[in-house]
C-alpha cells in the first residue's frame, strides 16, 4: 500500500486563498502554467486512485476526472459517514468508478442512495472512519497505491495515523492568509521528510518528498 498527498501549497504552507473557499480559484488569479496541473495529472496517473476528505467534496465540487486519458480510467475516494455530500454533487455523476467510505451509524437512506448511484460503500469504522482500516479496504479492492488531494485536516489525520509515504507538493509562488487551511490542518506532532526530486515550471516548484521514521 503507498499513501501519497498530492497539494498546492502557498510560500506559507497555506492551500486555500481562504476557509470555504476554493483552491482551484487561485489558477486563473496567478496565471498557472499549464505544465504545472500536466505534472498533477501525471501524478494522480500514477497512482490508483484519488481520494479527497469531505470538507474538500462541500468547497471544491470536484469531479476528478481532468487527469484521465481518453478511454483511461480515473477512480475517485472520499469519506462521508454523517452523509453530508449532497445528492447533486459531481461525485456522484456517474463519469468514474466511485468509492465512498461509511460507517456503522450512516444512515439506511444515504446507503440506498449510493447503490442507485452506483457508488462502491466501504465501511471503516463504528462511527467515524478508521482511516487504516479504510485504507486496507480499498487495498482490498485494488486500490493500493493513493493519491490524497487534502484538505488539510485528512492530510493531518492520515500523517498523525502514520500513513502518510510521500508528499508531491507544488509550492505557489505566492502568501496566502495564514488564516486559511493550512496543508497539515491543526496541531500534530514532529514529521521529517526526505526531498526525492525538485523541478521548477516557471515562478512554481514541483517536489516530491519521502516520509522517513
Ligand atoms: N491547494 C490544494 O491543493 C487543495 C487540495 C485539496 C483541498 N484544498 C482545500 O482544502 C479545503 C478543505 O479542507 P478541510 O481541511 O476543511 O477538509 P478535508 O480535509 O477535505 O476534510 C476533512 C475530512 O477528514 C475527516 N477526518 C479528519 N480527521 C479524521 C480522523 N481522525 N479520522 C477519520 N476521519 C477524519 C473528516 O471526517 P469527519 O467529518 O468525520 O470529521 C472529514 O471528512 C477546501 O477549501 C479546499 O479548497 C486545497
Amino acid at each position: 500500500m503507498t499513501l501519497s498527498i498530492l497539494t498546492a501549497a502557498s510560500l506559507n504552507g497555506v492551500i486555500t486563498p481562504a476557509r470555504g473557499s476554493t483552491g482551484e480559484s487561485l489558477v486563473p488569479v496567478l496565471g498557472t502554467p499549464r505544465e504545472v496541473l500536466e505534472w498533477k495529472w501525471q501524478v494522480r496517473r500514477r497512482h490508483d486512485a484519488v481520494f479527497v476528505g469531505t470538507g474538500t467534496v462541500l468547497v471544491d465540487d470536484p469531479g476528478l476526472t481532468s487527469h484521465a486519458l481518453p478511454g483511461g480510467p480515473a477512480v475517485r475516494v472520499t469519506i462521508d459517514s454523517a452523509g453530508r455530500i449532497p445528492r447533486s454533487a459531481r461525485f456522484f455523476d456517474g463519469s468514474a468508478r466511485t468509492l465512498v467510505g461509511v460507517s456503522g451509524t450512516t444512515s439506511r437512506d444515504y446507503l440506498d442512495f449510493l447503490t442507485e448511484r452506483g457508488v462502491e460503500a466501504v465501511l471503516a469504522g463504528e462511527s467515524r472512519i478508521d482511516l487504516r482500516r479504510f485504507v486496507a479496504a480499498l487495498a482490498e479492492r485494488g486500490l493500493s497505491k493513493l493519491a490524497v488531494e487534502g484538505g488539510g485536516t485528512l492530510n493531518r489525520a492520515l500523517l498523525a495515523e502514520g500513513l502518510v509515504d510521500r508528499l508531491y507538493l507544488i509550492l505557489i509562488p505566492a502568501v496566502l492568509d495564514a488564516g486559511s487551511v493550512n496543508l497539515f490542518e491543526g496541531a500534530g506532532g514532529l514529521a521529517r521528510f526526505r526531498l526525492e526530486e525538485c523541478e521548477r515550471i516557471g515562478d512554481y516548484v514541483m517536489t516530491r518528498y519521502l516520509a522517513v521514521e
